[in-house]
């Protein structure tokens, strides 16, 4: 393997790290989530979830990928040896997330053409469901390949895997450079757009009044950590791997803070745009806002489409601005997603980045043909509401557990940073992540647990969304099984190189540099 890579700036990384955390998570997922979630009210689980346990993650992992400078599996290895299988399994995840997040950003670019002359018509859900996506009638079944969804995904993993064989500096940062100034110009002149249309007062008054019978349902609190491990990129590999390649004189704290917040400045900047437009469309439809809400899939491909031939004027222009928000947000998250087995797969096996590209992004681009079936919509679904749960936020608990209770490294962690950040860690930083955040994960992964089993019991309620019992347990269950299961395997394969050799060396950054 080559010399391990750098970023060239300082902001480089930071904003690569603001390219990994903002995404579609948080232009088309958290405005729906917090408006399910008690709208204003959600703000409080949300800002408890990003204080207490997104932004101390944040700086965990960091000073994980500063101290050990490993992709996540061999950080966790120099932990300790046995730890090796988390790393994988995190990685796992992020192969998961590669797979179907590559396909939304192919429908964002088929829909950034169709906007050209508005050619999802009048019926924008019979658009979307039969015309453009050809949809399956019965979950599981997969049928055949949508050339609609095929051709944009092939130009999604040229550009994600051309950028990643061109390495760290040359590829990742020059891409996050060019691309995260482009989406903020971008998103802004649609938000300005949307907060001057006529209703958008009624849609920002929905997102921001409180709706106090919420806030204590744990439901709303489940809600608040996984939009804030999905959207921080935590948990699964990423930022572990991203700091691995700071320089040895680098900010820790002040970085992650600065990450932490543009993200959820720019989610509430997407929620304000959002909801700006759904009160325009209910101001002209003389309807709730209630009945133009939806999330998800629902909300970027049908209901914005149908808001965009609403628009005064300039909708086709609005609509391209949009969708090539959506866009560039994917890419530079997939990028950083698919990093995390480049860089594990390079190191352990000890290839060339342009083979560890090649063949862990390129597996990536093949099994992502799945979702771009006529069934793939379901098998998506399925994958991203299991991986989320029982991968993300389980691994999030796995990691605090570990470095806090097991391996006692909290101290030198707080240590290891506060030596060359400038914000000091505090007791808060400690007692956030070996006290609260074990809580209150702990307490939801037990929660989940039993809703999701009793409920495939249930005749009555059913499964997640009404799936059946053996659907679920393919589509779901055994995605997110499988993850774990292939990370304990890959822990078990010997090391090709002799990276792994100072696994017991305490302080990495001061003996490879
Ligand atoms: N952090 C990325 C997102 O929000 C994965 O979409």
């Amino acid at each position: 393997m080559e010399g391990r890579s750098q970023w060239g700036t300082r902001a480089g990384f930071v904003l690569a790290a603001i390219g990994s955390a903002v995404g579609l998570g948080n232009i088309w997922r958290f405005p729906a989530v917090a408006y399910e979630n008690g709208g204003g009210a959600f703000f409080i689980p949300y800002l408890f979830a990003l204080l207490t346990a997104g932004i101390p993650i944040l700086i965990m992992e960091f000073t994980m990928g500063h101290k050990y400078r490993g992709s996540a599996p061999l950080t966790y290895r120099r932990m300790t040896k046995k730890a090796e299988g988390i790393g994988w399994w995190a990685v796992a995840v992020a192969f998961v997330i590669a797979t179907y997040y590559s396909v939304i950003i192919a429908w964002a670019i088929s829909y950034s053409y169709f906007s050209i002359n508005l050619s999802w018509g009048e019926d924008t859900e019979g658009f979307l469901f039969g015309d453009y996506l050809h949809l399956a009638d019965v979950p599981g079944q997969m049928g055949s390949l949508v050339p609609g969804v095929f051709f944009p995904l092939i130009i999604v993993w040229i550009i994600v895997l051309g950028v990643l064989i061109r390495g760290v500096k040359r590829g990742i940062e020059i891409a996050n450079r060019i691309m995260i100034p482009t989406l903020v110009i971008v998103f802004l002149i649609v938000v300005i757009r949307a907060v001057t249309l006529p209703g958008a007062l009624t849609g920002l008054d929905a997102f921001f009044k409180p709706d106090f019978t919420q806030i204590l349902s744990p439901h709303v609190w489940v809600a608040a950590y996984g939009q804030i491990f999905f959207s921080l990129s935590i948990a699964f590999a990423i930022m572990i791997t991203y700091s691995s390649y700071l320089p040895k004189k680098s900010d820790i704290t002040n970085n992650a803070f600065i990450t932490g917040f543009s993200n959820s400045g720019f989610e509430l900047l997407a929620g304000i745009g959002v909801f700006a437009i759904l009160g325009f469309m209910a101001t002209s439809q003389g309807v709730g806002i209630d009945e133009v809400v939806a999330g998800g899939v629902g909300l970027a491909f049908v209901v914005f489409p149908a808001i965009i031939n609403e628009f005064p004027a300039f909708n086709e222009f609005f609509g391209l601005l949009f969708f090539l928000s959506l866009v560039l947000a994917g890419l530079t998250s997939l990028i950083s997603i698919v990093e995390t087995f480049v860089a594990g797969v390079a190191e352990k096996f000890n290839i060339s980045r342009t083979k560890s590209v090649l063949f862990g992004g390129g597996l990536a681009a093949i099994l992502s043909i799945i979702f771009a079936t006529q069934g793939g919509l379901y098998f998506l679904d399925a994958a991203d509401y299991f991986i989320n749960q029982f991968g993300v936020a389980a691994l999030g608990l796995v990691e605090v557990i570990l470095i806090a209770w097991i391996l006692r490294k909290l101290g030198l962690f707080k240590n290891h940073a506060n030596e060359i950040s400038d914000i000091k860690l505090g007791s808060w930083w400690t007692i956030s992540l070996a006290v609260i955040t074990p809580i209150v994960l702990g307490w939801m992964m037990i929660d989940l647990l039993r809703l999701n089993i009793m409920r495939g019991f249930d005749t009555e309620t059913g499964n997640y969304e009404g799936y059946s019992n053996m659907f679920i347990m393919w589509g779901g269950w055994a995605v997110a099984i499988g993850a774990l299961v292939i990370g304990i395997v890959f822990s078990l394969i010997k090391w090709r190189s002799n990276t792994s050799a100072k696994e017991e060396t305490e302080d990495i950054s001061n003996v490879n540099n």
